[in-house]
């Protein structure tokens, strides 16, 4: 069968060429990469598979586990965990999933609270746990309704696996934890508090040092994307929990370690660039930081000015507005639901991207504006 990418016998095959990095603006991706480490080091290493948990030693010999112990050790002084478990994932998913799977383990039966704007790891996580969801409705900033929430917790009688948008998909919404705490301690449940912080995980610790504060607030774990703020070649990110809610897991003999995590094989390559990126970045991330959220205000103050009204939550780099039309979506691979569509301002959306895109965003408002009726 014909098939363009695969080539005619002994000719090398070749890669699609992806568009252009400076249209692909609608999703949290950090696409200004340093490609330096991943040539250097592919040349000389072979297979990286972090098999295990990484806390009780990786058997499997090629492995690249002490970076990966470097990365968890980085985002659990960020977050203040003292005595913290995790592993480098494939990403914010598999983190849902694998503290959504310890909470449910630690609260036997629970029910899992979280909002309408949820990422859809979430219920998928709920799906294949099997565990029933409370959805509780959301604000038109997309946070969650703190007078709904309060309605259905008075009543509620099971244990809660509270899952918290921290930076929620659409409009960069993030959910109250302290209004959140206070409202499961006031009517006495029994809770464990998951953030999916897939994104604003490694933002707002530089923008309020306080608020994802493990060693002040309840939280039992998060997890958070390392190919979107810190920027990766492969998909990856971090789950971290308190150390409590790992004991009950089974050793297998097999890989010499508990069974803790989601999958199998892991991708030490991930580990290991995460690890590159966190040394070497670590004191510039506060200005990156700066910088992102900096455009994301400039992009809403532009888009206003010409007529597209556009929003952005606090502590957020996700300016979202009326969608477009599709074809101006694909140009720009804007992300969008049924009316909205958004563009982040990570790092490689530079003021000269934001420039380009507000003068297209211009014309596509003039092609799509009603004509005037012609005077007679
Ligand atoms: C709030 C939120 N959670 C989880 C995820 C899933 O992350 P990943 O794509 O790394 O699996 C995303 C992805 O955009 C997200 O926005």
């Amino acid at each position: 069968m014909e098939n363009d990418i695969l080539t005619m016998e002994n000719e090398t095959p070749s890669f699609v060429s992806p568009p252009k990095k400076e249209f692909c603006i609608g999703y949290p991706t950090n696409l200004a990469l340093d490609n330096t480490f991943l040539i250097e080091h592919l040349q000389t290493h072979s297979l990286l598979n972090n098999l295990g948990d990484p806390q009780q030693g990786i058997f499997y010999a090629m492995n690249a586990q002490t970076e990966e112990l470097a990365v968890l050790a980085y985002f659990a002084e960020l977050y203040k965990l003292d005595k913290y478990w995790g592993y480098v994932t494939h990403g914010g998913t598999e983190g849902n999933l694998s503290a959504l799977y310890l909470g449910r383990k630690h609260l036997g039966a629970p029910v899992l609270y979280c909002s309408d704007q949820s990422h859809y790891s979430v219920f998928k996580s709920a799906d294949l746990l099997g565990i029933p969801i409370q959805v509780v409705a959301s604000n038109s900033n997309g946070e969650m309704d703190y007078v709904v929430l309060e309605k259905l917790l008075k009543s509620e009688k099971k244990p809660v696996l509270f899952c918290a948008s921290i930076g929620t998909t659409m409009k960069g919404a993030t959910d109250n934890i302290d209004i959140i705490l206070l409202l499961l301690k006031n009517y006495n449940i029994k809770y464990y508090l998951h953030l999916d912080a897939a994104l604003s995980g490694m933002m707002i610790p530089f923008l309020d040092a306080d608020y994802l504060d493990f060693s002040t607030k309840n939280i039992a774990s998060i997890s958070v994307s390392g190919h979107k703020f810190i920027g990766t070649h492969f998909p990856c990110g971090v789950v971290l929990a308190r150390e409590q809610y790992v004991s009950n897991m089974s050793d297998i003999a097999y890989i010499q370690s508990k069974d803790t995590t989601v999958t199998g094989s892991r991708n030490g390559w991930a580990a290991a660039e995460l690890n590159h990126a966190i040394q070497k970045r670590k004191t510039q991330f506060r200005g990156e930081v700066g910088n992102c959220v900096a455009q994301a205000q400039r992009l809403k103050k532009s888009l206003d000015r010409i007529g597209c009204p556009a929003h952005l939550n606090d502590w957020s780099n996700t300016v979202y507005f009326k969608k477009p039309s599709v074809e101006f979506c694909n140009k720009w691979n804007l992300a969008s639901d049924k009316t909205i569509a958004h563009v982040i301002t990570m790092q490689h959306v530079t003021r000269e991207v934001v420039n380009k895109f507000i003068d297209d965003m211009t014309k596509e408002l003039r092609s799509a504006a009603p004509s005037k009726p012609k005077k007679r």
